[in-house]
């Protein structure tokens, strides 16, 4: 099998040139999609090598291909990981985990404040399999320990999370799941590895929405899991069966990307981080929610274990649902809509978007409040997306 090739480039050396093979198909500069759901063999003896595991080869698509490798080495440099699988999306790498590790009679711990669907997956699905979960609050790490059974497999987090980008405490989370002999899962989508690299503090996978900032130009959808090769191989095995291998063309989109995402990520942090600034000053903001700020509650705990505080802020506008409304409704160059981690700015309102299906009562349960709004920073210049919100709030 194509290995991780060692080096000591630097990050932005590593995101464009690491795992691509120097000399490619025709002398191209880039990766080739290898467009094909079959891969041939030569005679008999070529079967025999393949199947007596003496030669790595491919064999058909749905276990991969040269272009779906080729974007796993380099994802693999970039997280410091011993092995990385592709998925055709963050669910499909999230949900093949979650089912590849655990069994019937197993139990998971989850923090509050996970991407949505993570959550209804683990509450509603995994349920139906024998598989039990309990919900913690993020941050209570005596509440975490305390909920740990004997039959607890494995704690997934998210960090930074989805809205309100609360920020895991990476070694003391390492620490309670070391005691405990239980697999730690952090979905670390909002951070990419330009700002943390979590295999580095002894977390146990990686995960990511690949559609967010490794793509980084909302045109793909891919998930990423990253760990010890002995954990990716059972998840491995499971997605020959089930199929959740992405498409050659998604993962040339996702090589490409990946080649801009140290300067792309360096940018949104510093337009995340003077906007959440912006924002801060605003007579008409009640509430910023950044890593970044020193009011943020885990600022000490981001500093610590992040390069850069990522390209997402939260706010909450002065006023009601309607105030919030016509704020969106005011914006020119900000598109609204859900994702993040793209070339273009991104805003969403998660109580009418993602929450929409709930009730006023339940969405505040879950912190979701009426003027609570997420801005997915792009690359823009900053003054120009400053200037969108400030007309839009005025
Ligand atoms: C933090 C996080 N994880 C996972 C996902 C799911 O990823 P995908 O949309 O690629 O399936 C999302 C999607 O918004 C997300 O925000």
């Amino acid at each position: 099998m194509p290995k991780p090739v060692k080096n000591n480039w630097r990050i932005s050396t590593t995101a464009v040139h690491a795992g691509e093979d120097r000399h490619k198909l025709g002398d191209a500069i880039t990766t080739p999609i290898a467009q094909t759901s079959t891969f041939v063999f030569a005679n008999t003896k070529d079967i025999e090598q393949y199947t007596s595991k003496k030669k790595f080869r491919y064999e058909y698509a749905r276990y991969g291909t040269p272009t779906q490798k080729a974007a796993e080495l380099k994802l693999t440099a970039l997280e410091g990981a011993e092995s990385v699988l592709l998925f055709s999306s963050g669910m499909n790498a999230l949900v093949s985990t979650f089912l590849a590790l655990l069994s019937s009679g197993d139990h998971l711990l989850i923090t509050h404040d996970i991407y949505k669907k993570t959550l209804q997956f683990c509450q509603r699905d995994l349920k139906r399999f024998g598989i039990t979960n309990s919900l913690v609050q993020m941050g209570d790490y005596r509440e975490l320990e305390k909920a740990i059974r004997p039959e607890t497999k494995m704690i997934f987090t998210e960090s930074p999370t989805n809205p309100y980008l609360f920020v895991a405490d990476l070694p003391r989370l390492v620490k309670i799941a070391r005691k405990h002999k239980v697999l730690l899962a952090i979905d670390s989508t909002f951070a990419t590895p330009i700002n943390q690299r979590p295999l580095e503090f002894g977390v146990d996978l990686v995960i990511h929405s690949a559609t967010k900032y490794l793509g980084g130009h909302n045109d793909l959808l891919a998930g990423v899991v990253a760990g010890a090769e002995k954990l990716i191989t059972p998840i491995r095995d499971f997605q020959k069966t089930t199929g959740g291998s992405p498409e050659p063309f998604t993962c040339y989109l996702l090589i490409r990307g990946l080649k801009t995402l140290a300067l792309r990520v360096a940018h949104q942090n510093e337009s995340a981080f003077r906007i959440a600034r912006y924002l801060s000053n605003h007579r008409r903001i009640q509430k910023v929610f950044y890593p970044g700020l020193p009011n943020h509650p885990q600022h000490r705990i981001a500093r610590a274990q992040m390069k850069g505080y990522g390209g997402v802020v939260s706010f909450e506008v002065k006023g009601g649902l309607s105030d919030a409304k016509r704020f969106l409704n005011r914006l020119k160059l900000c598109f609204i809509g859900p994702s993040l981690g793209g070339t273009e700015t991104l805003i969403t309102h998660p109580g009418i978007v993602t929450y929409y299906d709930m009730t006023r009562s339940e969405r505040y349960k879950l912190g979701i409040t009426d003027t609570l709004i997420r801005m997915a920073v792009g690359v823009e210049d900053p003054e120009d997306l400053i200037a969108d919100l400030d007309q839009a709030l005025r």
